[in-house]
């Protein structure tokens, strides 16, 4: 298992990771798909938490966080697709989320949330969802340790991947470097070997995939195949 301490993580844009969701695991076996999915090579653990309201689904909350902080080392990548995201930051955070991000979509007070966030010492991250542009974000990209571009409507797994989220992740990267920023680029949704490397060369670091490494097969084999064509992408990037 590799770690990387999270000050390298957040200041190491480029590096390369993969976040498998467990939305599509076998949840009455969820440490062992866990720790399969990390033999793979998944750096961070990747939770999809829904209320049925802000998406048309519902999910787990902080009691299941709470049970996977004692099954895996690594970081816990809380994606929270809610309503009112501030009032339940301070008991995901207090559960074991290492990375928390919120909808912009979700978030009147969207500078305010994310330094609550970060008021808990967890990553801040913030999401897009597809129709949602990329300049919404420019007041606080300087306050995120990671952007998270959806490439499919959220709440549901193994969807088709949506090609608009290219040009997102793309402007977002040159945003960056632009800026002078440093927050990683997150991307969710439809992600597998056929279009891992699309993804790549337009900058996204951190992968999301739940079905790719869950849906069929082996956790281990699938994580494995997919940061291995995740990573040759990176080597092909002109
Ligand atoms: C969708 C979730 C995703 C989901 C991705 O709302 O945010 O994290 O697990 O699933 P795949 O990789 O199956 O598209
Ligand atoms: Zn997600």
């Amino acid at each position: 298992m590799v770690e990387f301490p999270q000050a390298f993580l957040r200041e190491s844009p480029g590096l390369i990771e993969l976040a498998p969701s467990i939305l599509s695991a076998d949840f009455a076996r969820l440490a062992e798909q866990v720790r399969g999915a990390t033999e793979g090579g998944g750096t961070l653990i990747h939770i999809d938490v829904m209320d049925g309201h802000f998406v048309p689904n519902i999910t787990i909350g902080p009691l299941v966080v709470r049970s996977l902080r004692k099954c895996t080392e690594l970081p816990l990548d809380c994606h929270l697709m809610i309503e009112n995201p501030d009032q339940f930051i301070p008991e995901f955070a207090e559960a074991g989320a290492d990375w928390i991000s919120v909808h912009q979509e979700a978030c009147r007070h969207l500078d305010r949330t994310l330094h609550l966030i970060k008021g808990h010492d967890v990553l801040a991250g913030v999401v897009i969802n597809p129709a949602t542009p990329v300049d919404t974000l420019s007041e606080v990209l300087d306050i995120v340790d990671y952007v998270l571009v959806m490439s499919v409507n959220p709440g549901f797994g193994a969807q088709k991947f949506l090609a608009g989220s290219i040009h997102k992740i793309r402007r977002l990267a040159e945003l960056r470097a632009q800026r002078g920023l440093n927050f990683r680029i997150e991307v969710d949704g439809g992600i597998g070997l056929e279009t891992v490397g699309r993804v790549v060369h337009a900058g996204a670091e951190i992968l999301v995939a739940g079905n790719a490494v869950f849906g069929q097969g082996d956790p281990t084999i699938n994580a494995r195949k997919l940061l291995k064509a995740a990573t040759e992408a990176t080597l092909q990037k002109v």
